[in-house]
Order: C-alpha cells, then structure tokens, then sequence
C-alpha cells in the first residue's frame, strides 16, 4: 500500500476560539498537527501578553502534545511596554485586522498608517516580532485584497527588516507583491486553492465556503494551487479554520469562516497526490515555516506521521458539550488517504 510519512506539520492561521468551542474543535488539530499559530480574535480579544498566556494555558490543558505559537492582537491600546512583556514571555507574533474587516475585528486598527500606529510598527521591528496581516480594504469584495496591497508595499519599504506576513493569500495579484519585496511572506488555505466562487454561490448558497477573504475566480485558484504544489520558499501552509456554530452560518448577516481542521492533511495529501507533487507537501505544511518564522526543532517534540492510501471520510457533523453543531468543510466527504 501507497505510504506517506509528514514530520512536524504545522497549521500557521488557526481559529480555536473559546469554551466549549475550544475544547470541540482542538482535537482535530491536535490529532495530525505538531501545532500552529493561534489567532487572538476571540470574543474579549487576546491583546495583552497575559491575556496570550492564559488562553495558552487553556490550549494546553485540552491538549498537552500540541504547541500553540501565541499571538497578540494590535488593539488601538497596544504599546511599548505591552511589546515588550509579550517578547519576553516567547510571544513573536502580532496580529492586525484593519477594524471591521473580519469577524471580531471590532476591537482593530482604524488607520493603520497614522503616527502612532508607524511608531509601534518600528518599536515591533526592533524588538524582532512577526507582523500578520489580515489585509482586506472596505470596498468591493472581490477587489479587498487588492485594494489592499498598497499597504503591504508602503510597511514592507518602510520596515525592512521587519517580516510581514500576507494571511490566507486569495487574490492572485498579490503574488507579485510577495516576490517583489525580501521582507514579505504568505500563508495559503486549503479553501483558497481548491475552490472558487461557484462553490459558495453558483448552484444554491453554501453558507459553509462563505470565509473571509471572500473565495475568488478559478483563476485566482489556480494561480494560489501552483504556489502551494511548488511549495513556494516564502510561502507557508495556514488553514485558517474557522469554526462557527450552525446557528451563526445559517442566520441572516451569517458569520465568515471555514472550520476546515478535521481532516487536513489527508485533503492535502489528496490534493498533492493528485497534481503529482507529493514531494513538497513536506515544505508546504512543515519547513517552510520553521524557516520562515524562525522556529528551532529543538523546542519541540517531534512528530512522525505516516499515511497509507486508504479510504476515511470527513464526519457530518461536530456536536459540543452544550449540544451546539459545526459543520466541517466538505463534510462527509471521502478521501483516498488516511492516518
Ligand atoms: O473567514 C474568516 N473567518 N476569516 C477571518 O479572517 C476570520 C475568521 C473567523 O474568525 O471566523
Ligand atoms: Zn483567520
């Protein structure tokens, strides 16, 4: 039988929310990743190195294996002094969504190229730390990620030796961008380079592919698909899923976000498989950012995981303690690999 051996794979974009939620949804990652950035857009948002630790203490006692990597959340609060304890407690990412542009991002940044938001732009480069970028304007939905690449060219030429990141990269004009400056990276979904708008709206209404950045054209998808199968030096694997209750993706103004964390890897394996490229997947999911955000093997356990080529499906459904339900993307699908 057809096997595949992964080493230390790690999701960089990861929604793991709160409660009840937290608790559902970890395993899934657990399960397959060796661990993964958290995002910090919670309810009360992770904005403080404190507040990072806690919900990194949460992570943990759910799930002791995997290692959570910290983010911090620039909330117009954010200062120098709040850098600093973040750095000294390990914390090297910082999140920006510009205010509005995504589920709770209420608490984000209105202006980002005012003063005071360049000066603590400058204090994080010199202090080391990794900027993420949700980067979406407020215009036309299609066009958001392009409106905002403006703004990665200014931050990227101002800020040299300060990484910047280009979140769940779906617009495929953004990967001139990417290559024309030394100091910006990407991360790239699975929704982003297997799907497009049709499968949100060409038949009926998917509420389960509605996600922020919004899915783009074929083109678009095909353009993201070779970055990924080439596994693009700059380039890391980050799922950004999301999970949402039922409820919340069926309700009128329905929430954003694709809970994609089940069965990652075997969809990947698939995808990889498929377009005959299954000797990069390991830079994909893996090396790629350990090179990109600096991790050390050393400060992890390592993790070993073979495939075989053989059948499992995606489950319907995930029910949480209070009998809430999320809805996994593609569920029930099958797949041709399996852990
Ligand atoms: O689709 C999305 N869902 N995009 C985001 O940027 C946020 C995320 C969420 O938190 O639900
Ligand atoms: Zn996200």
């Amino acid at each position: 039988m057809q096997t595949i051996t992964l080493k230390n794979p790690f999701d960089m974009h990861l929604h793991l929310r709160e409660d009840v939620i937290l608790e559902s949804v970890l395993p899934f990652s657990a399960r397959t990743f060796l661990g993964g950035v958290v995002m910090p857009n919670l309810k009360n948002p992770v904005s403080t190195a404190e507040d990072a630790i806690q919900y990194k203490n949460q992570i943990q006692n759910i799930c002791p294996d995997f290692y959570p990597l910290m983010t911090i959340y620039i909330t117009p609060t954010l200062d120098e002094n709040k850098l600093k304890k973040a750095k000294d407690l390990g914390i090297k990412i910082l999140k920006l969504y510009p205010k509005g542009a995504t589920t709770n991002s209420n608490n984000g940044v209105d202006d980002i190229l005012d003063s005071k938001m360049l000066k603590l732009l400058e204090i994080a480069q010199d202090m080391d730390f990794i900027l993420s970028i949700h980067g979406e304007s407020n215009g036309f939905s299609l066009d958001r990620e392009y409106e905002f690449l403006s703004i990665f060219e200014f931050l990227a030429k101002k800020y040299k030796k300060l990484k910047i990141v280009l979140e769940h990269m779906s617009d495929h004009r953004s990967i001139k961008v990417l290559e024309d400056y030394e100091n910006l990276f990407g991360t790239l979904t699975l929704h982003h380079i297997t799907l497009d708008l049709d499968s949100l709206l060409g038949k009926g209404l998917s509420p389960h592919y509605f996600c922020k950045p919004i899915l783009k054209t074929p083109k678009d998808r095909e353009k993201l698909l070779e970055l990924a199968l080439n596994a693009h030096p700059k380039i890391s694997f980050g799922s950004d899923s999301a999970p949402h209750t039922l409820e919340n993706k069926l309700k009128d103004n329905a929430a954003a976000g694709i809970f994609s964390a089940p069965y990652l890897l075997e969809s990947l394996i698939e995808l990889f498989d498929k377009n005959h490229a299954l000797e990069n997947l390991q830079k994909f999911i893996s090396d790629n950012a350990f090179k990109n955000y600096a991790l050390d093997s050393k400060d992890f356990v390592e993790k070993t995981l073979t495939f075989y080529k053989k059948p499992c499906q995606i489950v319907e459904k995930v029910t949480t303690k209070d009998g809430q339900t999320i809805i996994p993307m593609h569920a029930n699908k099958m797949l041709s690999w399996s852990l």
